[in-house]
């Protein structure tokens, strides 16, 4: 025998040992936990589109109800994806009533039309307001739940039809998001729907379908997808898997967003701005958003200001509020918007990033203040306090009182 081994314990049998695990698992308290969902399939790439047959066949999927922009089948963009349906034997109805901003009234008759027509599957295709539109209609039209009931916290319904996003823009994200956003009757307020079955199952991106998009839309929606990122990186909820994400996404849309709004036929350009919406939406989907979105959902629906542009004017003024508590943050968006040196200090490069936000909005021809929106500042104490009770806020990483929002808002607003 080893003299050594007189020492040791004896050898632990296997129960022994699963026991000490076990205990020692039992023991922990669960901290820093953090989940991550996602579409189950993703096409990306030029073409894409023309797969959706074959992709939908492998799904088995027989009658789709297509969710589409307005304007987006009047150009004929819905017309390869038709084909392709058809070539494998699908039947598609379009319903192609989808305007900016969708709200409740849109999304009952397009149920009732899933209803009637028994689609096993629903396609949105479109931006964001195609999209959403079309993730709540697959989970209302699954349910029979109603908007209101949905966005209440704690629904528990499930979706039993398929659901697929073709984004026509690069932006918001909705095609890799559980997240669907609807007008109220009023068009004054919005529903903010989060549930994990609004995510796609199937999501086709194909840049080829975004070379359209007029320069100044394409601005204020790229614009979107950065608050996305910045948001999403900084956020309290964020964890490793957001941030990776969302700093990808930061460094790309700064190179490839003034290319796409100088030359929209850019297919490289277009397709990185597409790839980048998608990491920023999963990002922000995983990690959460902060008081840009909260306060851009209010003044958006109010004052009719498109919700990037919202976004993008907001941004660099909740990022100077937020610098308190972001420095470190803020200073690794700068190294990714290519605006430090050697000897910067960490604050020196937070107030970079900021600098270079707002160069960009001017670069690319976005509003840098609120001055034109029509906002009273008579109402800034009630858009604050409806700002403070967003689903968005409680991610902010710097706490807010409703006197902050309202001060924001008075410099915003000012020129
Ligand atoms: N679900 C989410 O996670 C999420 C995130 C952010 C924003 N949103 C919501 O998304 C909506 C905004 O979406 P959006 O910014 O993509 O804009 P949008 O879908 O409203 O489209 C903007 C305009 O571009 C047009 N358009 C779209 N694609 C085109 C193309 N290829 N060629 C030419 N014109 C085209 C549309 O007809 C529309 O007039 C808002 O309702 C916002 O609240 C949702
Ligand atoms: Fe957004």
């Amino acid at each position: 025998m080893n003299p050594l081994d007189s020492h040791l314990d004896p050898p632990l049998g296997t129960k022994a040992i699963e026991q000490i695990v076990t205990c020692t698992l039992d023991e922990l308290a669960p901290q820093g936990l953090f989940s991550f969902n996602a579409p189950r399939q993703t096409l990306m790439g030029e073409g894409a589109i023309l797969k959706i047959g074959a992709l939908l066949t492998h799904l088995g999927v027989t009658r789709v109800l297509v969710v589409a922009d307005r304007v987006v089948y009047e150009k004929g963009l819905t017309q390869s994806m038709q084909r392709s349906l058809e070539r494998a034997g699908i039947s598609s109805i379009i319903f192609p009533g989808i305007e900016r901003e969708p709200d409740e009234a849109v999304v009952a008759r397009a149920i009732e039309l899933l209803i009637s027509e028994r689609a096993d599957f629903v396609l949105g295709f479109g931006g964001g307001s195609a999209l959403d539109a079309a993730k709540a209609i697959a989970l209302a039209g699954s349910t029979g739940a109603t908007l209101h009931t949905m966005a209440a916290p704690g629904f528990s319904g499930s979706r039993s039809i398929g659901l697929g996003a073709v984004p026509t823009t690069a932006g918001t994200g909705s095609e890799v998001t559980d997240i669907s956003v609807i007008m109220r009757a009023d068009r004054q307020h919005k529903y903010v729907i989060k549930h994990l079955d609004l995510m796609p199952n199937l999501s086709i991106v194909d840049p080829a379908l975004m070379l359209n998009l007029p320069p100044r839309v394409t601005a204020a929606i790229g614009i979107d997808a950065l608050t996305h990122a910045i948001e999403a990186y900084a956020a309290r909820s964020s964890h490793p898997l957001a941030k990776a994400l969302a700093i990808c996404a930061i460094q790309s849309i700064a190179e490839a967003l003034p290319i796409v709004v100088g030359n929209g036929r850019d297919m490289a350009a277009r397709l990185t701005m597409a790839t980048a919406a998608y990491k920023a939406g999963l990002a922000f989907s995983n990690s959460g958003l902060g008081l840009v979105h909260a306060i851009s959902h209010q003044i958006g629906a109010r004052y009719q200001i498109a919700h990037g542009i919202a976004n993008g004017i907001l941004l660099p003024y909740v990022m100077r509020f937020n610098a308190l508590v972001c420095q470190r943050e803020y200073a690794a968006i700068a190294h990714m918007l290519g605006v430090t040196h050697s000897g910067m200090t960490q604050r020196e490069q937070c107030m970079a990033s900021i600098a270079a936000v707002s160069q960009l909005l001017a670069d690319i021809g976005l509003p840098g203040n609120l001055a034109a929106s029509g906002i009273s500042p008579a109402e800034f104490s009630s858009i604050a306090a409806e700002a403070l009770a967003d689903v968005c806020i409680k991610d902010n990483p710097r706490d807010v009182t409703e006197a902050d929002i309202v001060q924001l808002l008075e410099e915003a607003c000012s020129t």
